[in-house]
């Protein structure tokens, strides 16, 4: 369907999440206070694709992305990799806790879907 609501009370600090949108994975990560300052810290324009943490966040807890590796589309693995964020097993690309591409084949940063918080306790995708 052409959106999705999540019930964001049911996802612990520290936790991935998969979802299912328009037939592709979607990650939801609810990260710690050491993940957003990681994130916001990283020296972002030496980057492959520069782009500030604020630029991909709504909310600097809530992490939202499409799990499609920006190589060739497989989907990393939460909780992987050299940078604290996913790792995609098809040919070796890491990403950061911003989901941003930091080693590996994959040209660009996981893309950042449109979404919203209609209330503090949800998340509407799409
Ligand atoms: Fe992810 Fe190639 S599809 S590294």
């Amino acid at each position: 369907q052409a959106k999705v609501e999540v019930d964001l009370a049911s996802i612990p600090e520290g936790k991935n999440v998969i979802i299912k949108w328009r037939g592709k994975p979607v990650f939801i990560r609810h990260r710690t206070a050491d993940e957003i300052k990681e994130a916001e810290d990283a020296d972002w324009q030496k980057l492959r694709d520069p782009q500030p943490d604020d630029a991909r966040v709504k909310k600097p807890e809530w992490l939202i992305m499409l799990g499609v590796c920006t190589h060739l589309g497989c989907v990393p693995i939460g909780e992987a990799g050299d940078f604290g964020g996913w790792f995609c097993p098809c040919h070796g690309s890491h990403y950061d806790i911003s989901g941003r591409v930091r080693k590996g084949p994959a040209p660009l940063n996981l893309e950042v879907p449109e979404y919203d918080f209609p209330t503090d306790e949800s998340l509407v995708i799409g």
